[in-house]
């Protein structure tokens, strides 16, 4: 409960800076929104170019915490996560009124979870990194029209990600997760394994890019951009996903 808690409370905070529109987030947490500045930048930048994929279809979100999405973005979901995360958020959801036609809600284990029917798009938002196994992602592989959407930190040697892995760990999680070259082999038709670096440099342009730079402008950008190499988003398609990929305005460089 802990984790999705404390995931929404950084969403949370997203929609108190004026990141994104959120009027749903708070039903889910009551407390203040958390997390500095770079932290919550870095927030609007996945939870952007995540939903940037939402089009391809209902989606299978693992581990959705209280994640909003459904209600801020529509579409058809299907929900997974622990019984009491599931349990908490049907009953908030019930309790303030939220629609909940095309969205169904899964009570299970992932580590053991495998799912009953297909939706196109899997969601994988800061998630498999909790996991014993991969089973789950070999399932997906097997699949023939899917995109499976990952964020996750990403495994790496040097001073920063020691001690990021080092706070996570202090925090009780020991996070299990792969570097970018191992998630860039995972044995799909077609994988994009981008740092969220990259993903920053080509979502935060234009307009929007200035409004949302604008919005707590950083003393030393660089800290930013170390921060964000350590986070990776991955696209892992088969199938019709494969020229699904081409329409993603972060991959257009590719
Ligand atoms: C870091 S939170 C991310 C929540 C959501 N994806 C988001 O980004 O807003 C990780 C989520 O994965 C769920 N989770 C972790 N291990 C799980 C497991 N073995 N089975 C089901 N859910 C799990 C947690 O309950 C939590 O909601």
């Amino acid at each position: 409960m802990e984790l999705a808690l404390s995931t929404a409370r950084a969403k949370k905070r997203c929609a108190e800076r004026g990141y994104i529109e959120d009027p749903y987030v708070s039903h889910f947490v009551a407390d203040r929104g958390t997390g500095d500045p770079s932290m919550t930048r870095g927030y609007y930048a996945r939870i952007r170019a995540i939903e940037l994929t939402f089009p391809f279809g209902p989606r299978l979100v693992l581990g959705a915490g209280f994640d909003t999405s459904f209600w801020r973005c529509g579409g058809k979901a299907v929900e997974v996560d622990a019984p009491d995360v599931i349990r908490a958020k049907r009953e908030i959801a019930k309790r303030n009124s939220l629609r909940v036609d095309g969205l169904d809600f899964v009570e299970a284990d992932l580590n053991s979870f495998v799912p009953e029917s297909s939706q196109p798009l899997i969601i994988a938002e800061c998630v498999f990194a909790y996991l014993r196994n991969d089973n789950i992602l070999d399932w997906a592989s097997r699949q023939e029209n899917v995109l499976v959407v990952i964020f996750e930190p990403l495994k790496s040697n040097d001073k920063f990600g020691k001690i990021m892995f080092e706070n996570f760990g202090i925090r009780g999680w020991n996070l299990r997760t792969k570097t970018m070259d191992e998630w860039a082999v995972l044995p799909f038709q077609k994988v994009k394994a981008l740092s969220m670096k990259t993903v920053c440099d080509r979502l935060l342009v234009g307009e929007e890019g200035a409004r949302i730079r604008g919005l707590e402008p950083f003393d030393d950008p660089s800290e930013f951009d170390l921060l964000m190499s350590h986070y990776g988003l991955v696209l892992a398609a088969n199938g019709t996903a494969v020229p699904f990929l081409d329409t993603l305005p972060f991959l257009l460089d590719d």
